[in-house]
């Protein structure tokens, strides 16, 4: 079972992944793997200093694309594909979804190059199940304010206003596997919500 959270960033998506593995520590004897969509491994926490390292303006959109896949390789090659082939739950805070919604629908890169570095860099392997959080960007401005934002996080309103807009069509389109919710809920209602949905998606 691999379960997948995405949004904008301030969404709350970590917290909510957060809460859901607790929960399924609590609940379950499977072994759970949690990881961070760039990063977890040494050498794609590396390559996640580069893409969010504010010096770097010079990056082009394409770099950011195999930047993103490069990371993602090395985690799927070394983390998630053998965690899954053990059997056991991996939760992601973002994975694929965010390079169709920040690469294609925020930088503008053709969606097919997307879908094809995508399927490289995964091996093909897709989530089960995907929470969007969905909320309005001024909100999640809000929970951001304080922090120092990252070379992404400096990319402005309307590129934002995109990558939302990019993570609602992959809600139409996929409505089987990415739920969106309404990120402005209560944290611990949207917990509830999430735990009902990954019940669910066990038992079917
Ligand atoms: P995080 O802070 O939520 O871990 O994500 C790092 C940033 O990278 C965030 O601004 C979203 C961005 N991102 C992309 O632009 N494309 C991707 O494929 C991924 C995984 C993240």
């Amino acid at each position: 079972m691999f379960i997948t959270f995405e949004g904008i960033d301030g969404c709350g998506k970590s917290t909510q992944a957060k809460l859901l593995e607790e929960r399924l520590r609590a609940s379950l004897s499977t072994p759970i793997v949690f990881v961070r969509d760039p990063g977890h491994t040494g050498i794609s926490e590396s390559i996640r200093a580069i893409l969010l390292d504010k010096a770097n303006t010079a990056m082009t959109a394409r770099t950011e694309l195999l930047l993103y896949s490069a990371a993602r390789a090395q985690l799927v090659d070394t983390v998630i594909a053998p965690a899954l082939l053990a059997g056991s739950i991996v939760l992601a805070d973002r994975f694929t979804d965010s390079t169709i919604a920040y690469q294609s629908f925020g930088r503008g890169l053709a969606l097919p190059d997307i879908h094809h570095a995508n399927a490289v860099a995964t091996g093909g392997i897709v989530p089960n199940l995907t929470f969007f959080l969905d909320v309005p960007l001024h909100h999640a401005k809000e929970r951001c304010a304080d922090k120092n934002a990252d070379r992404i996080e400096l990319a402005g309103d309307e590129f934002f206003e995109r990558v939302i807009a990019g993570y609602r069509s992959l809600t139409e389109n996929e409505p089987q596997r990415v739920k969106r919710l309404d990120a402005t809920l209560e944290v611990e209602t949207l917990h509830e919500y999430i735990w009902s949905a990954v019940q669910a998606a066990f038992v079917s």
